[in-house]
């Protein structure tokens, strides 16, 4: 588990201090996985660089298994710093290294013995499916293997946080995926807390547990995916499901956009929502996503604009979802 604990980081002092970083806080439990995601220059990179401590953040902590790793120096800094695997983007291997000796260079820099080495390159080799290619340069890899060869890496030393600063970027849909499928497995298989940086918003509904918004060096929202998507009002939702274009409603119906999670909703909710209000409703549009085994919806049904909004909402909220009315349409109506 790591707990990244109100850490602030500003460049420069006095009038010309710049702060990247604001007060972030982000908890990753063991076996979870945590995107972080955010505009160029929001403060992604320098986050990253604060977990893996090669920036020394102005303040806040940083604890890994209770441990502040902020305050250590010298020889436990660097013993700290093995329970904290990095995969870059473009995975950084060294040009002059096979990718069995790219793998061992932190065992090297620990002082692990020859054989020992040996050993744990070929487990991590397996691990990632490349046992094939240990004698492979870099240049005669592919980006995704490259980056294979980066997680078997950053796993070397058996950390228990694993943070990855874009580590998909660049490569095609299918190579991402099995990326993907490889964090989940070694999530799975060694219990870790997973940083995945991205400006992805597929990799993170399809990978991540929860979310957090960097924005100019704060978070400005988070939570688990659920929760972020069945919030109607949330920007977040948005990005990771995209509004569809949806149906225009009859004329004397209004859209109404609607979220909800399958947890809480009968898979028949439409029909009670209907006799509800004693009206039909139709269907514009329609996503249903699978999140950690419960469906979110996000829809846009039409409803007959007669009804006050607070019976809809009423009669929705009684059914388990949530929505609004969309754009102008019902108020231009009634002024006519
Ligand atoms: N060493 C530094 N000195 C001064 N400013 C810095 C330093 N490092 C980063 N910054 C500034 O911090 C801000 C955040 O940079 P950072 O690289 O963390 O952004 P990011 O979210 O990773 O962006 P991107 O999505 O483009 O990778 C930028 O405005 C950058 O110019
Ligand atoms: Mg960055």
């Amino acid at each position: 588990m790591i707990e990244i604990s109100a850490v602030s980081k500003s460049y420069g002092s006095g009038r010309s201090a710049v702060t990247v970083l604001d007060r972030v806080s982000l908890t990753v439990e063991r076996g979870e996985i945590a995107a972080v995601v955010g505009p160029s220059g929001a403060g992604k990179s320098t986050l990253a660089h604060c977990i893996n401590l090669l920036v020394t953040p102005t303040s806040g902590q940083i604890l890994v298994g209770g441990e502040d790793l902020t305050r250590l120096t010298g020889a436990a800094l660097r013993t700290a710093r093995r329970s904290i695997g990095t995969v870059f983007q473009g995975s950084s291997l060294l040009r002059r290294r096979t990718a069995a000796q790219n793998i061992a260079l932190p065992l090297e820099y620990f002082g692990v013995t020859r054989a020992g080495q040996r050993a744990r390159v070929g487990e991590l080799l397996d691990m990632v499916g490349l046992a094939d290619r240990a004698d492979a340069y870099p240049s005669e890899l592919s980006g995704g293997q490259r980056q294979r060869i980066g997680i078997a890496r950053a796993l070397a030393l058996r950390p228990s946080v694993l943070l990855a600063d874009e580590a998909t970027s660049g490569l095609d849909p299918a190579t991402t995926a099995s990326i993907l499928g490889l964090f989940k497995r070694i999530r799975d298989e060694f219990d870790l807390s997973i940083v995945l940086i991205t400006h992805e918003m597929d990799v993170v509904r399809e990978t991540a547990d929860t979310v957090a918004r960097l924005e100019g060096g704060r978070i400005v929202e988070a939570g688990s995916i659920a929760e972020v998507l069945t919030n109607p009002g949330s920007s977040l939702a948005r990005e990771l499901i995209p509004d569809r274009a949806h149906l225009a409603p009859a004329a004397d119906e209004t859209a109404w956009e609607l979220v909800y999670s399958s947890a809480q909703v009968r898979s028949d909710w439409l029909l009670d929502v209907s006799d509800a209000l004693n009206t039909r409703v139709g269907l514009l549009s329609a996503t249903i996503e699978q999140v950690d085994g419960t469906g979110v919806g996000r829809l846009v049904v039409s409803i007959d604009s007669g009804l006050a909004d607070a019976a809809v909402r009423d009669a929705l909220s009684k059914a388990g979802l949530s929505g609004n009315p969309l754009g102008a349409h019902k108020r231009e109506r009634s002024a006519a």
